[in-house]
């Protein structure tokens, strides 16, 4: 079968490039292995907001008496969660195929391997047939790095060690779970797993939490962390995993965090093996193919949208690098700025940012001032959220007055911050940003109060 352009990989990178472009009139076969959504809505950003909600709606019923609620008998059924979890999923990848037949995208679910180029253009094979595009988008994403640590894949190998995919679909509680790696999987997973009741313990290699975070925020972080009674070993190095928890060294001594299981979250890498991408003659970093602001590939027809490209492992990246791929095939011109990407992470309370934080501004020589907040200046935030020590934090290019970073941890944090985004990106001094009206009241009025300061 020929069509104009196959996509490889069903992803957000992968299903959005495909949307898109059957939109803009071509014609489009996608190929997915597993469940069209990829990571993102199998086993990343949308399962882990299902079971945190759940997480949280137990932690408000038993912790609300301060507002004037009590409840008797809270209870949580991790069965429960994880169906109510598969509902959701079930239902937005039933949406995204939807899209896609509305669309006419031909899904083929099987494994794409890239035999090579003729002059018709790339063929790929899947599920017995070949298929040939005149163009192709690599969208195959990432999968979790597993390092060599001795007793690491046995681990795995046994359930005794899980990364994103088996914590999240996990239908009994550990009764003590050790979690390597205090980045973004880490703190959410370890965050709902210690708001149900398990004792959890977070050996971290850096002296912080949540690597590239604003420092302050990460140091909130922290502190919230250890009220929920999270354990942590900063500036640990994970040694070893055996049956009885994970060895990591501490100045210079090995010691041991006792686990009945692990939760391996220490980054993820581009996943581009067994499916042919070498027929290709790719340029690759490592396990990554290399793109540039058009998201091209060195290989004149090839794009490689989303975690494969090993740039920024966001869904949302991967939306918009699917749509500057496929406008650049169709000839409208668009270009890929990293710049503003935002970044959130997902815990209680919720942690959000764009644009430079002190630390990056001041590595690219910039002179700033940074405007800090607390949230207790939103009424609404005082009203809602008991002794909370959430702030916003203003970063500002003193050369022309405009905001280049926005930094928050709070309540709605991950609602508030596309409006920072577009106050960015709007390059518009402090006295015309001063001139927008925010909604009151709302925990989004930090940003108005920030901007008077
Ligand atoms: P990560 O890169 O965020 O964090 C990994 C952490 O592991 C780092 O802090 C690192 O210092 C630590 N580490 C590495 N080796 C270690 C060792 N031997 N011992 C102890 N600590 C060690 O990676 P993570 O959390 O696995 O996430 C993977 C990707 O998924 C990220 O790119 C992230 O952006 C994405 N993601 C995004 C989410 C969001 O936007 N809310 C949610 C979940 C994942």
């Amino acid at each position: 079968m020929k069509a104009d352009i196959i996509v490889l990989g069903g992803g957000p990178g992968g299903y959005l490039a495909a949307e898109r472009a059957a939109a803009a009139g071509k014609s489009v076969v996608l190929i997915e292995k597993r469940a069209l959504g990829g990571t993102c809505l199998n086993e990343g950003c949308i399962p882990s907001k299902a079971m945190l909600n759940s997480a949280k709606l137990y932690q408000h019923a038993q912790n609300s008496k301060g507002f004037g609620v009590t409840a008797d008998n809270v209870e949580i059924h991790q069965e429960q969660v994880i169906q109510r979890k598969n509902q959701v999923v079930g239902s937005l990848v039933a949406g995204v195929k939807a899209i896609m037949d509305a669309n006419q995208v031909t899904v083929v679910s099987a494994m794409g391997y890239v035999e090579g180029r003729t002059s018709d253009g790339f063929m790929v094979r899947a599920d017995d047939k070949t298929y040939i595009g005149e163009k192709l988008i690599l969208a195959c994403g990432s999968v979790p790095v597993i390092p060599g640590i001795p007793g690491l894949k046995e681990g795995i190998a046994s359930g005794y060690v899980m990364t994103n995919a088996e914590a999240l679909s996990r239908t009994n509680l550990p009764e003590k779970l050790v979690v390597i790696g205090g980045g973004v999987i880490g703190l959410e997973m370890a965050s709902y797993y210690a708001m149900v009741g398990v004792e959890v313990t977070i050996v971290e290699m850096l002296d912080k939490i949540a690597g590239p975070t604003e420092a302050e925020i990460s140091e909130i972080l922290l502190r919230a962390y250890k009220r929920k009674g999270i354990k942590f070993k900063l500036g640990c190095k994970v040694t070893g995993v055996t049956g009885q928890g994970v060895l990591y060294e501490q100045k210079g001594s090995e010691k041991i965090a006792e686990a009945d299981a692990v939760l391996c979250a220490i980054g993820r890498r581009a996943y581009t093996e067994n499916m042919g991408l070498e027929n290709l003659g790719l340029e690759m970093n490592r396990s990554a193919v290399v793109t540039d602001e058009h998201l091209r590939t060195n290989v004149e027809g090839v794009y490689a949208v989303g975690d494969v490209n090993g740039k920024i492992m966001l869904a949302h990246t991967a939306y918009r690098e699917a749509e500057v791929a496929v406008n650049h095939i169709l000839g409208i011109e668009d270009t890929m700025d990293y710049s503003r990407i935002p970044s959130v992470i997902y815990t209680d309370p919720e942690v959000a940012g764009v644009g430079e934080t002190e630390e990056s501004a001041a590595a690219k020589g910039m002179k700033v001032r940074s405007i800090s907040v607390s949230m207790n200046y939103s009424g609404r935030y005082l009203a809602e959220v008991e002794r909370g020590d959430g702030i916003c934090k203003l970063i500002v290019n003193l050369e022309d007055n405009t905001v280049v970073g926005v930094h928050m941890i709070g309540s709605y944090a991950s609602e508030i911050i596309c409006g920072a985004e577009m106050m960015i990106a709007s390059k518009k001094p402090l006295a015309e940003l001063q001139k927008l009206v925010f909604p009151h009241p709302t925990v989004g009025e930090v940003i108005r109060e920030a901007l008077f300061m």
